[in-house]
């Protein structure tokens, strides 16, 4: 069985980007993989962070992840920190990763902006990252499209980690959705859905209730000749509507362009179908946040079995470069 690893940073609100890239996915890996499943607080330590708001948005996610259809049963979902070999394990990579390839992170142009107060922790992201991955063997790490560089990094990493030191870890592959992506801002089509950086009207939250998914719809930016049809560079708002129906309903983005005349009629056919698509996660998340203390001991039970996994990987690597066991 193919062993499958992916993460999601506790940012607060999930948005439609994470649910369509990642977590929907997630939830159909649980039958087909061994699924391993990151809630990494650790990268959320990167930009600036109340203790208090982390500590309660980690919780959160885990109910988020839970209502949306993971399962204890069937994957391991787990919280970054709860692992120590994550940091133990970074350390290794950042005596292998180059800083000529952590200057080329996109993430790290975009979220660093050049600066030098920037945090060293953004800069040694994808190395963490890195570490997420290798430490559970992960043969597909299921991510939106903004994640392919990180996971090219990753390779990179691996391969020459083994080159040098013998066959230690797993070289992984990204799967990356065929529709969902790159879920766009609807303000700004051009940029991508993001908690951090995007408009609060152009983010759509999983949690949004049906009148907020509604006017957020409605006032999505289009453009003006008022065709409906399926073109990313010239119609990049239209396009992602599309992609959005496509996402939501599970038929193809490109042939529904078709199906509408008008913007209007598009606009409400997307908002139809996000509300029909959340409506049975909000309410399994309602009942998840009345039980806090039942989510935590989900999360206790997943660290123990990821620490296994992950304990077994780290002692292969540090005897591999001449750590001396204690
Ligand atoms: P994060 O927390 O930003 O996003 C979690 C997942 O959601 C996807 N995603 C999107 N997909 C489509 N359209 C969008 N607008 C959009 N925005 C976000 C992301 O691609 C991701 O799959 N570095 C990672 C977290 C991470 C990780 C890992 C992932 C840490 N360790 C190990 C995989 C394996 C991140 O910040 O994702």
């Amino acid at each position: 069985m193919a062993r499958v690893l992916s993460g999601i940073q506790p940012s607060g609100d999930l948005h439609l980007g994470n649910y369509f890239g990642a977590v929907r996915n997630w939830v159909q890996d649980q039958d087909t993989a061994d699924a391993y499943f990151c809630i990494v607080d650790l990268h959320a330590l990167t930009l600036s962070i109340d203790p208090g708001v982390l500590r309660r948005q980690t919780l959160d996610a885990a109910c988020v992840l839970l209502a949306s259809g993971l399962d204890p049963a069937r994957c391991t979902l787990f919280v970054q920190s709860h692992v120590p070999a994550h940091q133990q394990l970074t350390w290794l990579l950042e005596c292998t990763a180059t800083m000529g390839e952590l200057r080329r992170m996109t993430q790290f142009k975009d979220k660093g902006g050049g600066q030098e107060s920037v945090r060293v922790g953004l800069f040694t992201y994808p190395v963490l990252m890195a570490a997420d991955i290798l430490l559970y063997d992960a043969d597909q790490v299921p991510v939106g499209d903004d994640q392919r560089q990180h996971l090219e990094l990753t390779r990179e990493i691996a391969g020459r980690f083994n080159h040098r030191y013998g066959d230690i870890f797993t070289v992984p592959q990204a799967t990356i959705p065929k529709v969902g992506a790159r879920v766009m801002d609807l303000q700004a089509p051009d940029r991508k859905m993001s908690k951090s950086s995007g408009s609060p009207l152009g983010t759509v939250g999983i949690m949004d209730s049906p009148d907020e998914i509604v006017r957020k719809v409605k006032k999505a930016v289009t453009d003006t000749d008022g065709v409906v049809a399926w073109d990313p560079s010239a119609k990049p708002g239209v396009t992602n509507l599309l992609s959005l129906l496509g996402a939501a309903t599970g038929q193809d983005p490109e042939a529904l362009a078709g199906s509408y005349d008008r913007y209007g009629d598009l606009k409400g056919a997307v908002s139809e179908a996000l509300i029909e698509a959340l409506a049975p996660l909000q309410d399994h998340y309602r009942e998840l946040t009345d039980d806090p203390g039942g989510v935590m001991a989900i999360l206790r039970e997943g660290s123990t079995r990821a620490a296994q996994v992950a304990e077994a990987t780290y002692l292969r690597a540090a005897d591999a470069v001449g750590l001396l066991r204690p």
